[in-house]
């Protein structure tokens, strides 16, 4: 890990994107800026891990970070990912607690850290960076409970089928046919997210593949409408 002085302009860009910080004035965003540290992580280093006390806030520069708890046998369960303009570890800061979960990077990243007390000055002197924070944990919450209720309730298929949707509507381009995802998660890592085995991810790509609903092309994946519009209708 190493520790650098922040760019500032480069850095109020960033902060301009992230959801808690939108409503920010020029000088809400030059006060965090100034006081947020770079910090760079190699592919698979451990940002946050579990149970360890947390005293920063993180926020996604370049690069992808995945939440992780690991079960008994080592299987890993991804409780969420974190993309450029996205944060994590804030749990601990707001309730004093160890960490929730573990936070590894999935490629070389770029993060900015707020320490604890400036966390705690800039929410005391900024409301709406509160409000937008409260926001955010019920935006997480809901997530989470949709994923308990389709642990439930969907099997394995509609379950990727699902994440597959949420990708698209987060990051899919338009495309002929259908919806693209240039960068999909690796079968591995969508089996850590819906809870299940890579042998059956792979199961279910290569069956909805066979029915003319996705094409897969490497780390590239068309959504086609008809998919689409099937997992609209089921929700
Ligand atoms: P913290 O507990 O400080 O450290 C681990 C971080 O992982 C946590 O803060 C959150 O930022 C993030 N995290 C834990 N659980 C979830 C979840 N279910 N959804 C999204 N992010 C989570």
């Amino acid at each position: 890990m190493s520790l650098a002085a922040p760019h500032h302009t480069n850095l109020a860009e960033l902060l301009r994107r992230v959801a808690i910080f939108a409503e920010l004035d020029e000088e809400g965003l030059r006060d965090l800026a100034a006081r947020m540290q770079t910090r760079t992580f190699p592919a698979q280093a451990v940002i946050v891990t579990l149970e360890e006390p947390g005293e920063s806030l993180f926020i996604v520069a370049e690069g992808r970070a995945k939440a992780v708890l690991y079960g008994e046998s080592g299987r890993e369960i991804i409780l969420s990912m974190f993309r450029p303009g996205e944060f994590f570890g804030e749990m601990s800061l707001l309730d004093h607690r160890p960490r929730s979960a573990n936070v590894i990077a999935l490629e070389d990243a770029k993060l900015y850290s707020l320490d604890r007390r400036s966390f705690e000055q800039h929410l005391a002197r900024h409301r709406q960076t509160a409000l937008a924070m409260l926001a955010e944990l019920s935006r997480r919450l809901r997530k989470a409970d949709e994923v308990i209720g389709n642990l439930a309730l969907l099997d394995v298929y509609a379950r990727v089928g699902r994440i597959l949707r949420d990708l698209a509507k987060e990051q899919g381009e338009q495309a002929e046919g259908g919806v693209l995802l240039r960068n999909r998660p690796t079968q591995q890592e969508m089996a850590s997210m819906v809870g299940t085995s890579r042998e059956t991810v792979s199961r279910a790509l290569s069956d909805f593949a066979k029915r003319g609903l996705l094409d897969i092309s490497g780390r590239k994946i068309l959504l086609r409408w008809a998919f689409l519009r099937q997992l609209d209708d089921a929700s």
